[in-house]
């Protein structure tokens, strides 16, 4: 039998699974609960048991992040590995990928798998989406993506090409890619990182809101879909998200501390979103407020008032 929960149900949806909080450990942690019901496919060593109504993990199948390298992804990899899943760490620093998986293999005693690839270029990305193909893939989170500010014909057009190419037709190749064999194993999690940008036209933004918007639907549309095929999808929609990237400095200081939350905590709750087959994330309460502006306001409105506040991002 394969070494996921779904085995246990009909469909992955009928009757969806509370992550077993009772049977968590963590790593670390004072008192620990007994591991009463560790699935004996589980790799030893792991910080805390897995959620069920994802796969389990197990020492061949792997949780696939792209854009590891720093942010949301470094912290969605912690997350992934603090539940035992071996991973895929993908983005363009090699560097920076080989001293995560090192880290987290100390940390949590899983195996880390490092892939240097651009996933803004086709070519570059083919080898990596024929080989998750093949692989058995238990989560995918596409999480890489990156954004720019300003009017769209005074920004770099070739790298605006290159934004397409990585938030939006890598997202969808790589889905692609691991699709089958999660149709076939009837079990699966496909993270998609889109933005609350995504909900709403905004000028100085376009490309990256554009790409965004693909993301969002995307996940959603595949998310309704795949119901009772045993693979969740869910969308993590975030507004400001503090992470160490140095490029948040510059933007930073024209986005008032109380609005961004962090990389950590986006992380923790996408991935126990995911194990719930939940449809969307967006943490915290502003992400929230701009969300529900984004989707249900007028986009005469909120074209202006997000393209205002985009304007400045862009001056900096
Ligand atoms: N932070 C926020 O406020 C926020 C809000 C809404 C949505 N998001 C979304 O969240 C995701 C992560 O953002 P973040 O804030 O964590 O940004 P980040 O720290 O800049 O991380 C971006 C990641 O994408 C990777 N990447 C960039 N270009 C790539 C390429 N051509 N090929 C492969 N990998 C590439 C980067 O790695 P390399 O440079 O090593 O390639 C890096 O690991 C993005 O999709 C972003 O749009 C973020």
């Amino acid at each position: 039998m394969p070494c996921h929960a779904n085995s246990r149900r009909r469909t992955g949806d009928a009757l969806p699974l509370q992550p077993q909080r009772g049977l968590t450990t963590r790593a670390g942690a004072g008192t620990r609960t007994p591991a009463r019901g560790l699935p004996e496919c589980a790799p030893p060593g792991m910080g805390r048991l897995p959620d069920v109504s994802l796969p389990l993990p197990t020492a061949d199948n792997r949780a696939v992040v792209t854009g590891a390298s720093s942010g949301i992804g470094t912290a969605l990899a912690e997350e992934l590995a603090s539940r035992g899943y071996s991973l895929i760490l993908v983005a363009r620093r090699e560097d920076l990928l080989n001293q995560l998986a090192q880290r987290l293999t100390d940390r949590y005693g899983i195996t880390a798998e490092v892939r240097a690839v651009d996933l803004s270029d086709r070519e570059a990305r083919q080898p990596l989406a024929k080989e998750l193909a093949t692989r058995e893939i238990a989560i995918l989170a596409n999480n890489a993506g990156v954004a720019t500010f300003g009017p769209l014909a005074k920004l770099d057009l070739g790298f605006e090409r290159d934004i397409m190419e990585l938030n939006a037709v890598a997202v969808h190749d790589l889905t692609l890619a691991v699709l089958p064999g999660m149709l076939e194993r009837r079990a699966g999690g496909i993270l998609i990182t889109g933005s609350a940008a995504g909900n709403m036209p905004i000028p100085n933004n376009t490309t990256y809101a554009a790409s965004k918007a693909f993301t969002n639907t995307f996940s959603e549309s595949l998310r309704g879909e795949l119901k009772g095929t045993g693979i969740h999808v869910t969308l993590l929609a975030p507004g400001p998200v503090r992470t160490d990237n140095p490029d948040q400095d510059e933007v930073g200081n024209k986005i008032p501390e109380f609005i961004w939350v962090t990389a950590a905590h986006t992380a923790k709750i996408t991935i126990d979103a995911l194990a719930r087959n939940k449809m969307r994330v967006v943490p915290g309460l502003i992400s929230k407020g701009m969300s529900l502006a984004g989707q249900f306001g007028p986009r005469s409105i909120t074209s202006v008032v997000a393209g205002a506040a985009y304007k400045k991002l862009g001056e900096s």
